[in-house]
């Protein structure tokens, strides 16, 4: 049976033999942060997921809608075209939240040119990672042939809330 994703809580330490290590010590500088693994059909689940810890991290409003839209940009990408199945980070980092989509697919051909070039109105696919770019002013993408790791910083409206 295949595992289902579950959210990450904060400071504590995921143990499997198939999850993506996913830092311990970052997750300790930001406890409010997320690591969170996802497939196909479970995209809900993840965009609640972002959502919720995307506030408390500091976005609200528009900026939160802006994080919800590139999330869910990279996390299809993964389902179509990086392998089927990832992993999503949200941190923050000085005044940004990033949101961070790693795969083990098989690598975008030419990373820094993806999404660099307008899609004309009509085609009907092709302009996720032009969105993405739209809406993030520091895009890190990193990929070979064992997989992609993107990186989108988006500025934070407000202050990370305070843990209870
Ligand atoms: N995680 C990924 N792994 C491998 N290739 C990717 C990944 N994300 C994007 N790509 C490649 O970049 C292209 C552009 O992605 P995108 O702009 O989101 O358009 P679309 O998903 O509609 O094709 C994809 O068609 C695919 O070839
Ligand atoms: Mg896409």
């Amino acid at each position: 049976m295949k595992e289902m994703p579950v959210p990450v809580a904060a400071g504590s330490r995921q143990q499997s033999a198939q999850a993506p290590a996913f830092p311990a010590q970052r997750e300790e500088q930001n406890p409010r942060g997320l690591g969170v693994r996802f497939q196909a059909g479970r995209l809900y689940a993840l965009r609640a997921a972002v959502a919720a810890h995307g506030m408390r991290l500091g976005l609200t409003g528009a900026p939160l809608g802006t994080l919800l839209v590139v999330a869910t940009e990279l996390a299809t990408n993964v389902i179509r075209h990086g392998g089927g199945e990832g992993s999503l980070r949200l941190y923050r980092e000085g005044e940004f939240v990033a949101c961070e989509v790693k795969d083990r697919g098989p690598g975008i051909a030419n990373p820094d040119m993806a999404g660099s070039a307008q899609v004309a109105p009509t085609a009907g696919e092709g302009r996720g990672l032009w969105i993405v770019r739209q809406f993030t002013s520091d895009l890190r993408i990193d990929s070979s042939p064992s997989g992609t790791t993107i990186t989108a910083m988006l500025p934070a409206n407000r202050p990370a809330e305070q843990d209870a």
